[in-house]
């Protein structure tokens, strides 16, 4: 497979660093970037030209935390904090996911949606139902996309309608969930899912260790997120260092996604930075569910790795795109209301987090460059604005305005073109 896309091409080098040519020329072969070029090369000139000129081409969104089941009430349900608002709202919906009759509905959807979204790659969180989430993994599958799905784990303060009850039912649920994953999928693999240290005991959390390094799987959980979830922690758990320890010392946070961090900082964010993980900054969430405003520049400025999600539903949409400008607008509220000394994100860091960034996760993937994995977007924009405008500029219209602007017109994953 060897193709040329032409059009406005904007993607990262690093997070300063936003590339933006118009009228070139990005060449994919065998699924992997090979160059982005001003004008034609001359030994380029018999390969397929898809030809997207005026439109602009980006790499794929990357999205590093969402839940599928909670999918069908995005949009609604917002007027409690974290804690009020899983057990009100949250955990009697995942529990109708035990009906795969249900399920299938509710993910179909989801799954539907997300291939004609702006995201290529998602890091998914399903239901601690065993079957439910092994048809959302053969639906992604399905897709094209590239994703990680989470049979999730909770043992401990869970609702009887929604639990494992013990650790070893638990463990025992996700090894027989890790053996049924067929092995030839290619575009949907497991994460170990711990939902958060609330519902997980520590045997659990200890089993999980144990499996993470056992299969070599990757983790996600979620991490400091909200300030009632933060002091039930301490209560649960007096004799961690911190809240990140309660993963840390399971082994947790190695090859693994911990979502917010809302109020991370000091020792949790070293533990953090030496053990790799990624952050998940959900700046939509964080607002909707009076979480706060986490302090992303200063995790850019210890040089944590950080990249973007959703986490529908206390985010209400799947788009990556207002995930970028959410990130930009809440970082310049905790700038003005909270502390002037970090200043806030520019739209090339937001840009870089959304794809280079976040795409660390899967490898090579988030933008152009040379070897990276052929993941892009065309979009069209409806019309121009009456001002000439740069590439760049209309970039940021795209982003700003999403739909209202401009329609996905194509998709390409790992050089496969979904539509
Ligand atoms: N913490 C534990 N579970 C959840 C969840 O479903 N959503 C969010 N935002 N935070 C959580
Ligand atoms: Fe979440």
């Amino acid at each position: 497979m060897e193709y040329l896309l032409r059009g406005d091409i904007c993607y990262s080098e690093n997070l300063k660093t936003l590339i933006c040519k118009e009228n070139a020329y990005l060449h994919i072969k065998d699924g992997l970037c090979q160059g982005v070029y001003d004008s034609l090369p001359k030994e380029l000139s018999s390969v397929e030209l898809k030809d997207y000129s005026g439109d602009l081409i980006l790499p794929g969104m990357v999205d590093l935390h969402l839940h599928a089941p909670q999918y069908g009430f995005r949009g609604t349900k917002m007027d409690l904090e974290l804690l009020d608002w899983l057990n009100v709202n949250t955990f009697p919906e995942e529990a109708k996911y035990q009906n795969l009759d249900y399920a299938e509905r509710g993910y179909r959807d989801f799954v539907e949606d997300l291939r004609e979204s702006a995201t290529t790659r998602a890091v998914i969180f399903g239901t601690l139902h065993k079957n439910a989430t092994l048809l959302l993994m053969k639906l992604l599958e399905e897709s094209g996309l590239v994703s990680y799905v989470g049979k999730v784990n909770m043992d401990r303060n869970s609702p009887e309608y929604l639990t494992e009850h013990t650790a070893e039912e638990s463990l025992k649920n996700t090894k027989e969930w890790l053996s049924e994953i067929p092995k030839d999928w290619q575009n949907c693999k497991p994460i170990l899912t711990p939902r958060f240290t609330p519902t997980c005991s520590d045997a659990l959390m200890e089993g999980l260790g144990k499996l993470a390094k056992e299969y070599k799987l990757p983790v996600q959980s979620h991490l400091s997120e909200n300030l009632g979830e933060i002091a039930w922690v301490k209560e649960l758990c007096p004799d961690a260092k911190h809240y990140g320890d309660t993963y840390d010392r399971y082994g947790l946070l190695e090859n693994s996604i911990m979502a917010h961090c809302v109020y991370t900082e000091g020792e949790e964010l070293s533990a953090l930075k030496a053990r790799g993980t990624m952050i998940c900054h959900c700046p939509q969430s964080n607002t909707n569910l009076c979480s706060g405003a986490a302090p992303i520049r200063y995790f850019l400025e210890e040089n944590v790795k950080v990249g973007l999600g959703t986490d529908v539903a206390g985010g209400a949409n799947l788009s990556m795109l207002r995930a970028i400008t959410d990130a930009i607008s809440v970082s310049k509220l905790r700038f003005r209301l909270m502390d002037q000394s970090l200043v806030p994100l520019t739209l090339e860091e937001a840009f870089c987090l959304a794809t280079l960034s976040g795409g660390s996760f899967f490898g090579k993937v988030g933008s152009f460059l040379p070897g990276y994995e052929g993941d892009a977007l065309v979009f069209h924009e409806k019309r121009r604005s009456v001002r000439k405008q740069t590439v760049k500029e209309r970039l940021e219209v795209l982003l700003y305005t999403g739909e209202e602007s401009a329609r996905l017109q194509a998709k390409f994953v790992q050089g496969r073109q979904l539509f």
